[in-house]
This record gives structure tokens, C-alpha cells and sequence, in this order.
């Protein structure tokens, strides 16, 4: 278990620090993405992505109307966002469990949103406004 906390001053930042984190990502691995509306969730996500060689950074956006963005790169990864999902759906009727079926890389954007089903090994990280540009990123490894 290791924590480690940043201040990123931009989105390219927080883009390059995603980058960074994906280096030392391996599959499989889920990735829970917390922090407010705006906090920079989906941008740190296109890092982490972009960073996997899964995809180029301007295909990478967010998945709220979607529920899943699947790349299929070096690795395949999942990004998800359970922002619209309502407290009657499950997991398993949203047909999540199948993200979990093959080693993959599952970013999940508000995964405080559902109980999360998965005995994987997990990376939290949050992401909190500090300042108009400045985010804080607090990285906890939970394995
Ligand atoms: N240091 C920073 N890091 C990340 N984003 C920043 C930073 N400074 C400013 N921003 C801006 O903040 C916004 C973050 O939006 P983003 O979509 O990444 O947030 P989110 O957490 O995914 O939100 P949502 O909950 O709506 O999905 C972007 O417009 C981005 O340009
Ligand atoms: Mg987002």
C-alpha cells in the first residue's frame, strides 16, 4: 500500500501525469477515478490511455453518454463513467461484469455511483479543485 499526492497546474499536466501512472499500469487493474464534476477525471484518463498506447489522446473523450469506451491497443482498456447511471441499475444488468471477463485495464469515472463487483487489484485515485487551473491528484495503491 502507497499513497502519493500531486498538484498538476493544467489539463496537460494532469494529461502527462496520467502518462506517467500508465507506465507502471498492468492488466489486470482497476482504475477508480473520484473527485467533483470538473475535477479533471476524464482528462487524467486521457493520459492514462493515451499513455497505454490504447488510443491517440484527441479520440479519447468522455464516456457519460455512452457508459463504456472500449480501445483495444498493446492492452485492452475500458473507460467507463457511472455519473448517469441510476441507484436502481446494477452491475450486472448493465453488463459490466463482461469488462472483467479477459485482463484488461477498467477506468471507472464516479465509482461511487454502484457497488463495483471485481477482486482485482485496484488503484485509487482522487482528484480534488484546489484552484481554477490547480487539481490535486492523490494516488493510493490498493493491492
Ligand atoms: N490542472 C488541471 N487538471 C485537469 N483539468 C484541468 C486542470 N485545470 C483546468 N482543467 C480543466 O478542467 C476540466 C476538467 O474536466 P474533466 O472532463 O476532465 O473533468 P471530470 O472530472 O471528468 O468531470 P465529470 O465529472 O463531468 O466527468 C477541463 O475543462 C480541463 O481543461
Ligand atoms: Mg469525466
Amino acid at each position: 500500500m502507497s499513497a502519493d499526492s500531486q498538484v498538476s497546474r493544467s489539463a496537460e499536466e494532469t494529461i502527462a501525469r496520467g502518462k506517467e501512472l500508465a507506465s507502471k499500469m498492468r492488466a489486470p487493474l482497476l482504475v477508480l477515478l473520484s473527485g467533483e464534476l470538473g475535477a479533471g477525471k476524464t482528462t487524467l484518463a486521457k493520459g492514462i490511455i493515451s499513455g497505454l498506447g490504447a488510443a491517440a489522446e484527441e479520440d479519447i473523450t468522455s464516456p457519460t453518454f455512452t457508459l463504456v469506451h472500449t480501445f483495444t491497443g498493446p492492452v485492452k482498456v475500458y473507460h467507463v463513467d457511472l455519473y448517469r447511471v441510476s441507484e436502481a441499475q446494477e452491475f450486472d444488468s448493465l453488463g459490466l461484469e463482461d469488462l472483467f471477463a479477459e485482463p484488461a485495464i477498467v477506468l471507472i469515472e464516479w465509482p461511487e455511483r454502484m457497488r463495483l463487483r471485481s477482486d482485482w487489484p485496484v488503484l485509487r485515485i482522487d482528484l480534488e479543485h484546489v484552484a481554477e487551473d490547480e487539481r490535486r491528484i492523490a494516488v493510493r495503491d490498493g493491492t
